[in-house]
């Protein structure tokens, strides 16, 4: 099997393409060739040092990816050699071969192609956890997504216009907002010609958004906090744009509202049974056509370096998707 290393994480630059001895699955493991991976924001901080979970060195990169098992270790009893899975297990997608957790995989029905398969469990389930779950987002609400056009922005338009919701994406500019609109969202803005706070009065006739979804934090989240309704709720989802914003504390009181944490990868691993309740509605809302992944582009593995590039530039739309 061949790999892309991280044995140094110090940037993307660091990584190598090295040719490994294939593994065999232990008690409880599955060995998936990788057919395709895809990227999220956490893959590019994680060969930094800079993400939340620091992997033991050397370690393959690739939180997401999807393929065909290959061979089961003792006690897999739910997964056969020949069947297509989807898996997030943080690291090991970025490379020809993995070995996973079986508990991690999810069998993949007729008609969920890999590139779909790997682009989908940490966007969707991000976006629905935080939205349904901890946003209480009802229909007939108005919502506002920031980062809108990116991978968590893009499944969280189509999850709030699943649930009834009415949406404003706001991106960085007119080609992000196309994307937007063309995904289904009833307005957008520009970011990066309007103002903020003027635009989001406009289109909610001052009443402002009873929800803000907020991947990108920076000088965005003030703003944003100060724009939101009476019992509004503002997820904290990520911070893309770099620097945490702070927030002072009187603006919740003004409002009445909330400032919601969503970690969806501890609500998983902490409320299991929920997250897999979740996990089977948004399989059948993508098998009825309601949810379908933003696909950016899809690139050979061995162009790693390049995506990484594209996605730390800001360019990505949807997802960028890495196949062998
Ligand atoms: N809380 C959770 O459970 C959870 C789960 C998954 C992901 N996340 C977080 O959600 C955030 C977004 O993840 P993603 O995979 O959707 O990433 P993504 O596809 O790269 O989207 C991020 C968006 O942030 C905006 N952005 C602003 N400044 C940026 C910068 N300097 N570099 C890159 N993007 C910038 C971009 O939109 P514009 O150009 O339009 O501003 C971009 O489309 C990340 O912080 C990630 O860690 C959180």
């Amino acid at each position: 099997m061949h790999a892309w290393l991280c044995e140094n994480p110090i940037g993307v630059d660091a990584l190598t393409w090295k040719e490994l001895p294939t593994p065999q699955p232990g008690a409880g493991e599955v060995l998936i060739e990788i057919q395709a991976a895809s990227l999220n924001f956490p893959d590019l901080l994680i060969v930094q040092n800079k993400y939340q979970m620091k992997p033991a060195l050397p370690f393959v990169p690739g939180s997401e990816y999807a393929g065909v098992v290959r061979a089961v270790g003792d006690g897999v009893k739910q997964l056969q050699v020949g069947q297509t899975v989807a898996c997030l297990s943080g690291t090991g997608g970025f490379g020809t071969h993995t070995l996973a957790p079986a508990k991690l995989c999810m069998p993949l029905p007729d008609g969920f192609p890999a590139v779909d398969a790997a682009a989908f469990i940490m966007t969707y389930a991000t976006s629905h956890h935080a939205l349904i779950d901890r946003g209480q987002l009802k229909a007939g609400e108005t919502v506002l997504i920031l980062g809108a056009a990116g991978g968590v922005g893009t499944a969280a338009i189509q999850i709030a216009k699943a649930a009834g919701a009415k949406v404003i994406a706001a991106a960085s500019t007119a080609e992000k907002c196309e994307l937007c609109k063309a995904q289904g969202a009833d307005a957008t803005i520009n970011y990066g010609t309007e103002n903020l706070r003027e635009a989001i009065k406009t289109l909610t006739d001052g009443k402002g958004p009873d929800v803000v979804y907020d991947p990108v934090g920076g000088d965005l989240a003030e703003p944003a906090f100060r724009s939101i309704a009476w019992r509004g709720r503002y997820l904290v989802i990520g911070f893309a744009g770099g620097p945490i914003p702070a927030l002072p504390l009187n603006l919740p009181l003004l409002k009445g509202a909330s400032l919601v944490g969503v970690f969806w990868g501890d609500f998983a691993r902490r409320e299991p049974q929920a997250n897999s309740t979740m996990m089977s509605e948004l399989a059948r809302w993508y098998a009825e056509g309601r949810i379908k992944p933003v696909i950016d582009r899809t690139m050979p593995m061995s162009e790693l370096k390049a995506a990484y590039a594209r996605m730390g530039s800001r360019a990505v739309m949807g997802k960028l998707v890495m196949v062998n």
